[in-house]
């Protein structure tokens, strides 16, 4: 049979496609023929060694398939060959076969598609669970979703309407949003441009939201919780953004609300009763045709690493599946190479990095972020500085005095105009995408440690410290040497303050 396999970690692109033996139904397993396999966010963490689960190598991923029964193993009483089935594998589903627990396997309702079967456990399991179960969300109330499009998102978007919720939906584009309002969205929030917390007033005329579905943390999650109604809830189920956020705990007291964990997983297992009775009430809200999920792409199985590239780079809404009976390429993957840039976020060129967005500026917190170009400060340049700065001292001026008097032996920069330099290096090191606004906001403990004689040649290098989260934007922390030609101590250092509105 024909495997995508992760032989060593690293992006979808290092995964290949090869045959190997078909697995072996051991006791109280089934070995299915997949037909369908869907391609979840913890598929791409799991290809990097970065999920909580992690396979021993090589390993393929792919977590929720639905197929029909091959093998039946021994003392696996309620299937049979040739049954239709949806199964939760954990990975092992970006494969023609894969071996599962016959315990994590549920009769494929009749008349329902491959490809549906294999989109709707995972992400409506999750969100019911975390609407009504941790939530215990009711008829009337105000949910915020945010990541409203993907996987989870639009799951739970669908849901709340179901439960009879007035659903805000929030994502990053209009396209996103208009599928979040085909599904019932009542009203949205594109937070790439509108401000979250000033929305969320706006639509509840300042009282807030009951319940916060959050699959994305990082920069989002604060804002959403000062947005929480009283006794509000607060679901963490995700950090698909980046960062796991860290929340000052006085909002909840201030709220009165309850910040909730969601881990669908556990529950399964902890909870199987009531998760079996959850996944009742979801086949019938299916049939029922209350909820439907919604399929952005299909892919074949050597074209899987494309579905998991689309995943990272929020291009996939709903649910990316792999169909195996798309024809494939083998014994290569076809899909193209993904650049720099949508592998990472980012490209290094020669004009400086360039950044898609303050997220993943985030992701470089403690990198070196360049060396800017030489740029000569000309006496010429010190005497406008003076000028404009009204400051004439001639140690920065008078030419034959300095050779005379000065213990450097010639005129010197002003030390702040070597530091106003500093904008035009930061730009020749960095831009970022989104950016509609930047200002070169201040700096921090600035140390002046040699002098530059005019005419001599200085440029910066940068190492980003920190970026935190402000309305609208980011404010970028970055320590910043100054480097003065042919010297072995700096001109400057000092820790530079940037805003960039996106
Ligand atoms: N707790 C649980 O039991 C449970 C169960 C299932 C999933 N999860 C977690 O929930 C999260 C979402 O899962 P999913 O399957 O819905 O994923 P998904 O389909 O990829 O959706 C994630 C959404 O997050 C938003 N996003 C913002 N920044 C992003 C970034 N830097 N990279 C990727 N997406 C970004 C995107 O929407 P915009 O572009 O609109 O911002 C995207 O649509 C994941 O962290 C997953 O591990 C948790």
């Amino acid at each position: 049979m024909k495997a995508l396999l992760c032989k060593e970690f690293g992006t979808p692109d290092k995964l290949v496609l090869e045959e190997i033996p078909s697995p072996i139904a051991e006791k109280g397993k089934l070995v299915i023929t997949v037909k369908a396999c869907s391609a979840n966010f913890p598929d791409t963490l799991m290809i990097q060694n970065l999920y909580q689960f992690k396979p021993p190598l090589p390993f393929s991923v792919g977590g929720e398939v639905a197929g029909v029964v091959k093998e039946v193993g021994e003392s696996v009483k309620q299937f049979k060959v040739g049954d239709k089935v949806i199964a939760l594998c954990g990975w092992g589903g970006f494969a023609e076969e894969v071996v599962v627990d016959a315990r994590r396997c549920v009769p494929l309702p009749p008349d329902m598609e491959f490809a549906v079967g294999a989109s709707l456990l995972y992400n409506y399991g999750t969100s019911y669970h975390a609407l009504k179960d941790r939530a215990e969300l009711k008829q009337g109330e105000t949910l915020l979703v945010l990541g409203a499009a993907g996987g989870v998102g639009l799951a739970a978007v669908e849901l709340g309407k179901v439960m009879g919720a007035k659903v805000i939906a929030a994502a990053s584009s209009e396209e996103k949003l208009a599928i979040c309002k085909a599904k019932g969205a009542d009203f949205t929030i594109n937070y790439t441009h509108e401000d979250l917390r000033e929305k969320i007033k706006e639509i509840t005329d300042g009282k807030g939201v009951d319940v916060v579905y959050d699959p994305i943390g990082d920069r989002y999650a604060e804002p959403a919780l000062r947005s929480v109604a009283w006794k509000g809830r607060y679901l963490v189920v995700g950090f698909a953004a980046g960062e796991i956020p860290k929340i000052p705990l006085n909002l909840a007291l201030l709220k009165g609300c309850t910040i909730v964990g969601v881990f669908w997983g556990s529950f399964t297992e902890k909870e199987a009763q009531t998760s079996g009775q959850n996944l009742m009430d979801l086949a019938k809200f299916y049939l029922e045709g209350k909820i439907k999920p919604h399929i952005y792409k299909k892919y074949s199985l050597s074209d899987a690493p494309q579905a998991l590239f689309d995943l990272m780079n929020r291009k996939v809404i709903g649910k990316a599946i792999v169909m195996m009976d798309l024809p494939m390429d083998m014994p290569t993957i076809s899909h193209q190479t993904p650049s720099e840039k949508e592998i990472l976020g980012y490209t290094q060129t020669a004009q400086g990095i360039i950044f898609s967005n303050s997220t993943v500026l985030k992701s470089f917190k403690g990198k070196v972020l360049g060396v800017s170009d030489w740029q000569i400060v000309s006496q010429e340049m010190i005497n406008d500085f003076a000028k404009a700065t009204l400051d004439f001292q001639w140690i920065h001026l008078d030419a034959e005095r300095a050779k005379k008097e000065s213990p450097f032996k010639q005129t010197i920069a002003h030390g702040f105009l070597t530091l106003s330099l500093t904008p035009q290096f930061m730009y020749q090191m960095m831009k970022i995408e989104s950016a509609k606004m930047s200002i070169n906001y201040g700096s921090n403990k600035v140390r002046f440690i040699n002098p530059v004689p005019s005419g001599s040649r200085i440029r910066m290098k940068a190492v980003l410290k920190d970026v935190e989260d402000i309305v609208g934007g980011v404010k970028i922390f970055t320590e910043a040497t100054i480097e003065l030609e042919g010297a072995e101590k700096p001109a400057c250092v000092a820790e530079l303050i940037s805003v960039v509105y996106e």
